[in-house]
């Protein structure tokens, strides 16, 4: 069976973005393949290193938003990265053969570079794409499902596989190809782009007040001062969230009534909300059951570890006769 990997860094927790834009994906792709989900912790360091304090508690979170939200673990191996050292062994070898220049190429690292204001002059941060190449080949992943941004990275992963093979004369590898999630479906609250940092994101761990104070302080359309106004909803966040939540029927409904001016936008957003409710009530009810029980968590955590470092470490098996390294 054809092999899928994909992995999140813990640096926050998960929004209706991921769910709608990632997880669905995620989770359909579990009935035709084999998949690897695990936690990017040691990725998340690059950037975080004077911020770890939260990586754990960030990591056992979003594990229990991915179950809550319909990954399986008899379907799926979740497991998390720096629990399976062999991606280090990994890292490390391809390091060997990677040029420095294919590093310093990917657009990511200038960009973020430029971006964050802290020191990020560091040979773990350069070398974040090779350690993500190590992540997907040592499963002989043929598809990572991942975010356009990540299109690079990816691309780096088949030229070193393809390195590896001519250099070391062996064909070890698989060579991964992306599948594009698009995240950017979901817009934040304020109509930019769903994130964290821009403080206009619907947690999955909001409790229901929280997710209805932010659908009612959500901007709309600004031409609307009266209730009666005419309103346009293809420029409206709310309009954005019912096409995502509420039936064909509604949304129809919606948009009539809004451009006749007969329906209220606090009407209109109330009607969201419960929609919003209907998914996200039982997810987060679920999330919090996960991590009011840590135990299940651990052992759900300890097991995908399992699994994963089976396959890993058969493949550094062959990594390691492939590059004449002793393995006694
Ligand atoms: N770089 C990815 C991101 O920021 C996370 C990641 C790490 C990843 N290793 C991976 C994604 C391997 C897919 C496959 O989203
Ligand atoms: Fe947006 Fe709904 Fe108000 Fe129309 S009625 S502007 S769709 S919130």
């Amino acid at each position: 069976m054809d092999v899928v990997l994909s992995g999140m860094r813990p640096t926050g927790n998960l929004h209706i973005g991921h769910l709608k834009g990632v997880l669905e994906n995620w989770v359909n792709l579990q009935e035709k393949y084999r998949c690897f989900y695990f936690i990017a912790d040691w990725h998340a360091i690059t950037t975080e290193y004077d911020n770890i304090f939260s990586l754990k508690d960030y990591s056992f979170e979003i594990i229990a938003e991915w179950l809550a939200a319909g990954l399986n673990p008899e379907k799926s191996v979740l497991f998390i990265q720096s629990q399976i050292k062999e991606h280090a062994e990994l890292h490390l070898i391809l390091s060997m053969i990677t040029p420095l220049a294919w590093l310093e190429r990917v657009p990511s690292y200038k960009e973020l570079k430029a971006q964050l204001k802290k020191d990020l002059n560091t040979y773990g941060f350069l070398g974040y794409p090779l350690l993500q190449t190590a992540d997907i080949i040592i499963y002989k992943a043929k598809y990572v499902p991942v975010g356009e941004d990540q299109v690079p990275h990816i691309e780096l992963a088949r030229e070193i596989v393809r390195r590896f093979h001519y250099i070391f004369k062996r064909e070890v590898f698989v060579e991964p190809q992306e599948l594009i999630n698009d995240a950017a479906r979901v817009k934040g609250l304020d109509g930019r782009k769903m994130s964290k940092s821009y403080n206009n994101a619907i947690f999955l761990s909001d409790p229901s007040e929280v997710v209805r104070e932010k659908i009612l302080n959500a901007v709309t359309d600004p031409a609307r001062v009266r209730k009666n106004d005419p309103g346009h909803p293809e420029i409206c966040n709310v309009f954005h969230y019912h096409k995502l939540f509420s039936s064909a029927e509604e949304v129809r409904e919606i948009e009539t009534n809004c451009k006749k001016g007969s329906i209220g936008c606090v009407e209109c957003k109330l009607r969201l909300f419960e929609k919003i409710e209907e998914v996200l009530g039982p997810v987060r009810e679920k999330r919090n059951q996960l991590l009011a029980d840590k135990d299940t968590l651990v052992d759900i955590i300890k097991e995908g570890g399992k699994k994963a470092r089976e396959v890993a470490s058969s493949t550094m098996e062959e990594v390691r006769k492939a590059v004449s390294v002793i393995d006694l």
